[in-house]
């Protein structure tokens, strides 16, 4: 069961951080009870997060029902400057005060990668109270999801066996970027009521391309049981 489709293109990068900041919060605000959101690395979130946190957004976040995970880590400590969770905690989570109870990093030290990936596994199993999705019952509220030039999503890189994994939530992705990575699988990214992509910037125009003339693409591949929403800024769109 997936449901509909919705792309929305915005006029620059700045609407486009506004647009999903005003998303996140409306779907925070409507949904009752605790809520869990998964976050996006990289760079083209990092605005809309820093607008979570201003006096526009933070007092009408129900920050204490909400609860923060990621859809891939890099395996580097967390004072690293690529580390998702750190880049996280510097544009949104100190500045909005985010109880810290309600923040799930992926552990990137004193562990290995494999064993990082079972510990975060199993950290979304007890939050979900099973070890079975169940597409009537997402896993999570909002699901975020950048692209790379190569169409990746997370770290499901193109030619990677962790695209066919449908047993594990996370694993470890060695070998492909400089430093291993932790990434949730498909099935996992995909229990989400919305997932939502999002595109900035000049340089995705071709990959959107890509993904629009059916390249296999992993994040062409995306089928959420909610709702995919792609906001895309009009560089990306048009390229121009
Ligand atoms: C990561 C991300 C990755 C990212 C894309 C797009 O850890 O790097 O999870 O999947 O979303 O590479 O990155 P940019 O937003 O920097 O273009």
């Amino acid at each position: 069961m997936t449901g509909a489709t919705l792309r929305e293109v915005l006029p620059d990068a700045e609407a486009l951080a506004r647009r999903g900041a005003e998303f996140v919060l409306q779907t925070c605000q409507q949904a009752s009870g605790d809520l869990r959101v998964c976050l996006a690395g990289g760079t083209t979130p990092k605005r809309m997060y820093e607008l979570l946190a201003t006096p526009e957004f933070a007092p009408r976040m129900p920050w204490a029902r909400v609860h923060w995970f990621w859809g891939d880590e890099r395996f580097v400590p967390q004072e690293d400057p690529s580390n998702n969770y750190r880049n996280t905690r510097i544009a949104m989570f100190g500045p909005a005060a985010v109880p810290v109870t309600h923040i799930h990093p992926v552990r990137t030290v004193g562990t290995t990668p494999d064993q990082a990936a079972t510990e975060y596994e199993r950290l979304l199993q007890s939050a979900y109270g099973s070890a079975t999705l169940d597409p009537a019952r997402p896993l999570f509220d909002v699901v975020l999801l950048g692209f790379g030039d190569d169409g990746h999503c997370a770290s499901l890189f193109p030619g990677t066996a962790v695209l066919s994994e449908r047993r594990r939530w996370a694993a470890a992705v060695v070998g492909v970027k400089p430093e291993p990575r932790i990434t949730l699988t498909y099935p996992t990214l995909e229990s989400a009521r919305h997932l939502v992509v999002l595109g900035a910037g000049a340089g995705k125009h071709e990959v959107l391309q890509r993904i629009q003339r059916g390249d296999d693409l992993p994040i062409a591949h995306v089928r959420p049981v909610g709702t995919l929403h792609w906001f895309l800024d009009r560089a990306a769109a048009e390229g121009a």
